[in-house]
């Protein structure tokens, strides 16, 4: 028996050492050298394939765009919630099980873990807070952040590093912004929006006190930034219950379901505190990308330079080199014949966008930076009823800080190694040298 795309269906699983790489946190600040040829195997040789690392569950391995997109847009047949919705260790998952006394993803009660039919009324509730309409209303404070981070970058006097003096900063200004957030509380979820992500990287460990990387470390890290949220957010859910105003949170705490009720306290509460946790990494990966695209491709820059219509090119172009969100995981409701490969009720599945960003069969020239892609399909927002809610957000501040950035600057070019962050789920730049002239 082979499968619709030529593989003998005994032979499904994935190489040892390429399932490592994948499924594992270990090589992800080695993107280019590892990460993308272990990508480019799996596309042109196993695009399903099982992946087994021990430690790990095994895992079905998706790597071409169209699979992904197929597997993405049945929420009926491939659940988000039923397993985890990132790629953790066995033992990760054990103690957020234990601790919760229940499902893995107990701990989360945000979109991203929801399943029909509980997504569609959820995520309807909160849609008005996200459209381009309700967005635009936002633009000059966006462009006033902009504008403070750029001049800070260009203060630096062209040498720094893009991430600390551009990048970092900016999104996470927006997002509490648009939750109307004192500014004397950023630097806290600041800190723990890094260590949501962050349990993987040797560096943020280590500066969150705990001892050494290891996946009870990365999972206890975890559950304790994601407590630390919820604590901050109850007041915040109570207060705009209390006294409604023009911001995103009262939107999302006032938003009703297609029953008329609210949403319980909790899911309140969950739906707030991801906007700061989905929010912040995400978009500074994406615009990371866009500046490490710019500094590698010198003729990208000169080209929007000289045509701003090219920027919400050069925006998506950047969200599809980035990729911020690496892979997301989903489980078989029922035994499925997947062009020839049987998934067993309850097997679980990664998607892997990065790959899909990459799949030759969609975008030419894959590896290159380039911002007149059109179309440009990229996943790095997922796909289906699960797309991400806050791309409008994204799309919006990322052409805001280009449009102030790029009058500023002639030329931009890497100054020596950049340095990326480990971890297998989202994950960016973490210091990414740059020169840069003046006009
Ligand atoms: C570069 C920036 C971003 C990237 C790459 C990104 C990526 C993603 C992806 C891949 C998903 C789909 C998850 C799935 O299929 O299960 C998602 C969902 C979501 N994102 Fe984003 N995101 C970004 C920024 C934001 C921002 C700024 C917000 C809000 C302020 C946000 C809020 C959400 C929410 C609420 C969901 C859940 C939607 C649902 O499950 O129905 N994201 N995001």
């Amino acid at each position: 028996m082979t499968t619709d795309f030529g593989v003998d269906t005994d032979s499904l699983r994935v190489p040892d050492d390429i399932a490592r790489i994948i499924m594992t946190a270990d090589n992800w600040d080695r993107v280019d050298d590892v990460i993308y040829p272990a990508g480019t195997w799996l596309r042109q040789n196993m695009p399903v394939g099982r992946g087994h690392v021990d430690g790990y569950d095994p895992v079905w391995i998706i790597s071409k765009h169209s699979h992904i997109r197929e597997i993405l847009k049945d929420l009926e047949t491939y659940h988000s919630g039923d397993e985890n919705f990132m790629l953790v260790t066995q033992e990760g998952d054990t103690y957020l099980r234990n601790m919760m006394g229940g499902r893995v993803t107990s701990p989360i009660d945000n979109l991203t873990p929801m399943d029909p039919p509980d997504h569609a009324g959820h995520r309807a509730a909160q849609a008005d807070a996200f459209t381009v309409e309700a967005i635009r209303k936002y633009e000059d404070t966006f462009r006033e952040l902009a504008k403070n981070s750029v001049e800070n970058f260009i203060g630096t006097g062209g040498s720094c590093d893009a991430i600390a003096n551009l990048t970092h900063h900016y999104p996470l200004r927006v997002i509490m912004q648009m939750m109307d957030v004192p500014e004397s509380d950023f630097p806290l979820l600041e800190r723990l929006t890094q260590e949501t992500f962050g349990g993987d990287d040797p560096d943020i460990v280590a500066e969150s006190g705990a001892e050494a990387v290891s996946p009870e470390t990365a999972a206890r890290l975890w559950q304790e930034a994601v407590d630390s949220f919820y604590d901050y957010f109850d007041e915040m859910v109570q207060d705009r219950l209390a006294n409604p105003r023009a911001d995103v949170a009262t939107a999302i705490v006032q938003g009703r379901l297609p029953n008329g009720e609210l949403m319980t306290p909790k899911r309140q509460n969950h739906m707030l505190s991801s906007l700061a946790i989905a929010g912040h990494d995400t978009v500074n990966a994406a615009l990371a990308g866009g500046i490490l695209g710019l500094a590698r491709h010198p003729e990208q820059l000169a080209l929007v330079k000289s045509d701003p219509s090219l920027i919400p090119g050069l925006v998506d172009e950047s969200l599809r080199y980035g990729t911020p969100t690496k892979h997301f995981m989903r489980s078989a409701t029922r035994d499925v014949d997947f062009h020839g490969v049987k998934f067993a009720k309850g097997d679980r599945i990664m998607v892997l966008l990065f790959s899909g960003n990459m799949d030759e069969d969609v975008f030419s020239d894959p590896e290159s930076f380039d911002i007149t892609r059109r179309p440009n399909p990229h996943l790095s927002f997922g796909f289906g009823r699960h797309i991400c809610m806050g791309m409008h957000i994204t799309k919006i501040e990322m052409r805001i800080l280009f449009e102030e950035l790029l009058p500023r600057i002639n030329t931009l070019e890497l100054d020596g190694a950049f340095r990326r962050k480990r971890g297998n789920f989202v994950t960016s730049i973490k210091t990414l040298p740059v020169r840069f002239t003046t006009p």
